[in-house]
């Protein structure tokens, strides 16, 4: 699957705690009637507890030159350290994050089992979009749309 090439998305929630956010590419549509989203996590994802938690949570689609910001987003360190510089605001209780081109918020509907993993699915309560290429992983490795 390191060969089929995707965008770059964080998946965002807030708490109490502050906000949450992992590098993610097992994203996808999943309805259009209605509207819904779907995320595949990690069990021990810390994020994911973070948007169970909140009952919400955003899919932010980052836009080319954001790599290092990517690699940040998917690192084990404190979760106050991933957003240390990261711009974002707090949008419908969802972080969106500045460099995104595209920022979906969704209200948390199912966790489904699937091995080590979930499948989160949301529907989607706002959308927000700006110009601009998207950031592509192809193969372990960032690359531009061409
Ligand atoms: C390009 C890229 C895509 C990733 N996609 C996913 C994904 O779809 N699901 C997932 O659980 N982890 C994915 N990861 C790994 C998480 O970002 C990583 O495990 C992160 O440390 C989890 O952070 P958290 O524990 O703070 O939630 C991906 C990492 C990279 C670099």
């Amino acid at each position: 699957m390191s060969r089929l090439p995707t965008g770059v998305t964080v998946i965002t929630a807030l708490t109490g705690a502050g906000p949450a956010g992992l590098a993610a590419n097992a994203v996808n549509s999943l309805s259009l009637e209605p509207p819904l989203m779907l995320a595949c996590l990690d069990r021990g994802s810390r994020t994911l507890r973070a948007l169970e938690e909140a009952g919400r949570f955003g899919v932010n689609v980052l836009g080319a030159g954001h790599a290092e910001l990517a690699a940040g987003m998917a690192l084990k360190i404190p979760v106050e350290e991933k957003w240390n510089g990261v711009g974002w605001r707090e949008r419908d209780g969802i972080p969106q994050l500045d460099a995104a081109i595209v920022w979906i918020g969704c209200a948390l509907r199912d966790v489904i089992s699937g091995g080590d993993h979930v499948i989160v699915t949301g529907d989607v309560i706002g959308v927000d979009e700006r110009e601009g290429d998207p950031l592509v992983f192809h193969a372990g490795a960032y690359r531009p749309l061409a």
